[in-house]
């Protein structure tokens, strides 16, 4: 008789705490870690890691997989890459809870009126069991979506009462579910709101749990402003807080980690605050005029009424036309863009910093998408540790694990042990690698052997082979 329902053998366990690796086997019976340790007995079936290494899945806290889950429930950009559970509802947006509309910017990231159609967090949650996903879901409610469910202008800051709605959608979609709330106040449809408005909302999660992650307010020239805009509102919401894909954005500013990195370590004895970043020095959204700046490179990655210009060059674009590259934005809305607008020093700089925690933010809808949304998480292990030595391989698993798992609190996730799901990643340390380019985003990673998903064999072979993703609770 098999003791064990699937034993991963031989491999070298770094277990997403930070911790050294270690060899050893890891057990599973039905969705969860039974046993780790040495020559571990029979099992059903036994995956050999003989120089592989075996990890948590790692968990992509910034998505934009809202509809992706829903659409193309295979997953194969995130799960090909060792991503066992996505984070979605980023930045504000989020399908739930909202009547049917006609979605403005930014809320096109997801797609347009056909996917906004869940009026309660509880459909929304529904409809991704029934989708069954490849990978584990984790929902964020997103602000600018309560903005437009309650409000009828926009341009202002939300009354008392507006404000109060808005707090009652957000309890009844955290007992639906979701694990938390995001911003986008960077983004028009919120950036009338104020400090006021989101501590409102957010001090639910004071009473009820849950995370607040935001795209700040200003990531240029405003960034440390905003910061300190952040921290306020998570202080007085009483709510720990994730900075989204933090950045200096803007050739003026590049450079400026040096005063944002210790103003976040030196906040943190105060207040609990997490960041994520995606490892690319380019940033990735809707194309808006106002946001052109000729001084960087800008790639369009979708257009609704030119999609033959998309992964062409704005500058390109404004030449063929003979318009500058504002007027050539303009034309080619409702769109999105690549935008160049980071510094490798900044980036390496976040990235290294102990709290952050990798988060994709790729964009599913793109036609000609930014390649972190195929090469996050390989592109950190192949070339950030492997081949710049930016830090050690344990350190990175953390980040992409461990670190996520317990910033979010989310239930048995994030590091190998006994009784947690077994969400694991077998990779060659060797040859793991992003494939996935500028020029040509579409493509699978290298090196990742085997991807498990609740215990069910999601992805090997370099294909989908089980969906057995789950709605993850909050610990
Ligand atoms: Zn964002
Ligand atoms: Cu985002």
């Amino acid at each position: 008789m098999a003791e064990f329902d699937l034993v991963v053998a031989n491999g070298t366990v770094i277990d997403g705490t930070g911790g050294p690796p270690v060899r050893a086997d890891v057990a599973i019976s039905g969705e969860r870690i039974v046993a780790i340790g040495a020559g571990l007995g029979r099992a059903r079936q036994t995956i050999d890691a003989s120089g592989l290494v075996v990890s948590p899945g790692f968990i992509d806290v910034h998505t934009h997989d809202d509809s992706a889950v829903l659409n193309d429930p295979k997953m194969t950009a995130k799960i090909s890459q060792g991503v066992t559970t996505v984070i979605v509802g980023n930045c504000g947006i989020s399908l739930a809870p909202i009547a049917p509309l006609d979605p403005p910017a930014p809320l096109t990231l997801l797609g347009e009126r056909e996917m906004y159609r869940f009026p309660t967090m509880r459909s929304y949650v529904d409809a991704v069991r029934e989708a069954a996903p490849s990978i584990n879901v984790g929902v964020l409610v997103g602000h600018t979506t309560l903005r437009l469910a309650v409000m009828d202008d926009l341009t202002r800051a939300a009354t008392q009462a507006e404000a109060n709605e808005m707090r009652a959608l957000l309890e009844d979609s955290l007992a639906a579910g979701a694990i938390g709330f995001s911003t986008g106040l960077y983004y028009k449809p919120a950036n009338a709101a104020n400090l006021e408005e989101v501590v409102a909302i957010a001090a639910a999660m004071h009473e009820h749990g849950g995370i607040y992650t935001t795209h700040m307010r200003n990531e240029h020239e405003g960034v440390m402003d905003s910061l300190r805009e952040t921290f306020a509102t998570a202080r007085q919401a009483q709510v720990p807080v994730v900075v989204s894909h933090h950045k200096c954005a803007g050739p003026d500013n590049w450079g400026r980690t040096k005063d944002t990195l210790p103003y976040i370590a030196a906040s943190q004895k105060d207040q609990k605050i997490g960041l994520d970043a995606y490892p690319y020095v380019a940033g990735s959204t809707v194309l808006d005029a106002d946001w052109v700046d000729e001084r960087i490179r800008t790639m369009v990655t979708w257009s609704t009424p030119f999609p033959e210009m998309v992964g062409r060059d704005l500058s390109d674009i404004a030449a063929e036309w003979g318009v500058s590259q504002k007027d050539a934005a303009r034309r080619l809305v409702p769109a999105g863009a690549v935008y160049f607008q980071m510094q490798e020093d900044d980036v390496r700089r976040v990235l290294s910093f102990p709290s952050t925690m990798i988060g994709s933010d790729g964009l599913q809808r793109d036609n000609h998408p930014h390649p972190r949304l195929w090469g996050t998480f390989p592109r950190v292990l192949g070339h950030y540790v492997r081949e710049v030595g930016l830090f050690p391989l344990e350190t990175a698993i953390h980040k992409m694990t461990g670190l996520s798992a317990a910033t979010f609190n989310l239930k048995d996730r994030g590091t190998i042990r006994n009784g947690a799901f077994a969400d694991l990643v077998v990779f060659d340390p060797a040859t793991v690698a992003d494939a996935a380019t500028f020029e040509a985003p579409l493509q699978k990673s290298r090196g990742i052997s085997h991807v498990l998903v609740n215990g069910a064999i999601g992805f090997r072979n370099g294909e989908v082979a089980a969906r057995a993703g789950q709605i993850v609770a909050r610990a």
